[in-house]
């Protein structure tokens, strides 16, 4: 008797200790799991896929995931990519728990619409081997469809179907929201393959079992965290774009912009859309007419010291000149070779910028270059960022337009001014003291 109660206390104590130890090599992993780091000079690393967890997809997601091939399916969505590929254990565990727990999903195909419903309606409408069923919702965009899983226990899963096949004439996706998940778009659309093979059961799934996913994953999570698509105000546009403009900036430059845009991104800089640049993508539903430059701002917390550097020889885009500290007040300048006929070169400003309080943020501006005054150019405080287009090309935007166009330009900036000097009547900026150093220090041209 006595004997087994000793013993059955020692096997007590072991299995407490076995638990402590057990649990603090649990909590050592969420709590120092390395957070992803980033070399911004390195070109952008492809994803290691970890299947190190088994992904356990829920009913109805596996129902449609045991025929990628035939429906070409693609993970475009958070919760997929960073289920199936992220290497940090908890994060991943995380979005796989979130497809099963959320009420809506997306998923991509590379066939058309009408081609995808062709499919599922042979191989997944009509599989009666559960009482679960699925119904297609009305459909409101020719590119998207909504599918309605019911579960026999009574509740309902709704897959958002998103087509790939064509990009309209630009440079991304528009990737239809409905129910709680908004419209954005998605640009880097060179695919890699995911084997789903471990993940469906081997017998399970056709004899071709991946699904397509993004090669540049980094660009594309970065586009991903945009709320959602914006767009800019057409009856504006009719109102100040006259039948005879012409442009200074031809359309040609973006695509050297988007080059240096993506360089950015991979860095983990953000730029998007400000000032002149968003105003013309807002009232003439592009660039302005009589603008001589383009302008995008950055967080300034993204801030990459001498980042620029890696540019200076660069064929098109060329840093032109930097300005500023990176403590306060950086912004710099790249030309955009872009070749087009009858135009010289263009060139963009890239402003970081500062917060100021609760309700703004600001941006510099180098008002005299020789005696180095320096002043702040108020904006309303930028948090999210959307995402809008110019001209076929998607670029990231404050979610809140018309707060920044009414904070920065006052309420006249719905109509064009040619004539307007940078200081147009209504502009919100400050002087705010001047460096007090060589010229040389807070100003470089290359
Ligand atoms: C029907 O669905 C079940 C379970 O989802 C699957 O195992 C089976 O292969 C499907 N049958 C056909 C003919 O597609
Ligand atoms: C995959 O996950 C395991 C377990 O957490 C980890 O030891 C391993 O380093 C991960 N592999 C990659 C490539 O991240
Ligand atoms: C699927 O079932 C519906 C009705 O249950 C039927 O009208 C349809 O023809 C079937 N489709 C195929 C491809 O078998
Ligand atoms: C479907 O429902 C019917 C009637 O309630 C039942 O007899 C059958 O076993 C169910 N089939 C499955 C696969 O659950
Ligand atoms: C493609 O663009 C045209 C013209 O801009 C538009 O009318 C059409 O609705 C677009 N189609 C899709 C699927 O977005
Ligand atoms: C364009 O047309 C407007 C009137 O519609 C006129 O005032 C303006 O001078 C014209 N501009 C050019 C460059 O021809
Ligand atoms: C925030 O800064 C702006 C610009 O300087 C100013 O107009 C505004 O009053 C400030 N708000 C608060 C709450 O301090
Ligand atoms: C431009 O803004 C002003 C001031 O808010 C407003 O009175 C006017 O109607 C607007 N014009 C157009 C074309 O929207």
């Amino acid at each position: 008797m006595r004997a087994s109660w000793v013993s059955k206390t020692v096997l007590l104590i072991i299995a407490k200790y076995v638990v402590i130890i057990f649990s603090t090599i649990i909590a050592y992993h969420i709590l120092f799991a390395p957070f992803h780091t980033f070399t911004p000079f390195s070109t952008p690393t492809k994803h290691v896929f970890n299947r190190s967890i088994d992904i356990r997809w829920p009913k109805h997601l596996k129902s449609l995931l045991i025929f990628p091939a035939s429906l070409k399916l693609v993970f475009i969505d958070d919760p997929f990519l960073t289920c199936v590929v992220d290497a940090d254990q908890a994060k991943k565990a995380h979005a796989c728990q979130k497809l099963a727990s959320a009420e809506t999903t997306r998923i991509g195909t590379y066939l058309s619409i009408p081609a995808f419903k062709k499919v599922f309606n042979s191989k997944v409408l009509n599989n009666t081997t559960t009482n679960d069923t699925w119904t297609l919702e009305p459909q409101t965009y020719a590119d998207a469809l909504v599918l309605k899983y019911h579960y026999h226990e009574n509740f309902d899963k709704y897959v958002i179907i998103n087509s790939l096949e064509k990009k309209n004439g630009t440079n991304y996706h528009l990737l239809r929201g409905a129910r709680d998940l908004k419209t954005i778009g998605i640009r880097h659309f060179t695919n890699d393959k995911f084997s789903l093979t471990s993940t469906v059961g081997v017998k399970k799934c056709e004899s071709e079992c991946y699904a397509f996913l993004p090669k540049e994953l980094h660009r594309h999570m970065a586009y991903l965290k945009a709320v959602e698509m914006l767009y800019c105000d057409q009856n504006l546009a009719k109102i100040n774009v006259l039948p005879n403009a012409t442009w200074n900036i031809p359309k040609k430059a973006l695509t050297v912009l988007d080059d240096l845009i993506d360089e950015y991104i991979d860095s983990n800089q953000i730029p998007f859309m400000c000032h002149g640049t968003m105003l013309g993508w807002y009232r003439d539903c592009g660039i302005i007419p009589h603008t001589t430059d383009m302008d995008y701002c950055i967080k300034a917390e993204e801030y990459v010291e001498d980042f620029h550097t890696k540019f200076i020889n660069h064929k098109t885009h060329p840093p032109m000149r930097i300005i500023g500290k990176a403590e306060y007040g950086f912004e710099l300048t790249y030309w955009l070779y872009h070749d087009e006929k009858g135009y010289g070169p263009a060139w963009v400003d890239f402003f970081y910028m500062y917060k100021e309080n609760a309700t703004h943020s600001w941006t510099p501006l180098l008002m005299d270059f020789s005696r180095g005054v320096r002043v702040k150019d108020y904006v309303a405080l930028v948090d999210k960022l959307c995402t809008g287009d110019i001209y076929g090309h998607l670029y990231f935007i404050p979610c809140e337009p018309l707060a920044y166009l009414d904070t920065r330009y006052g309420e006249t900036w719905n109509k064009s001014n040619p004539d307007a000097g940078y200081f147009e009547k209504g502009v919100q900026y400050a002087k705010n003291g001047n460096w007090n150093m060589k010229q040389g220090e807070y100003y470089k041209s290359f």
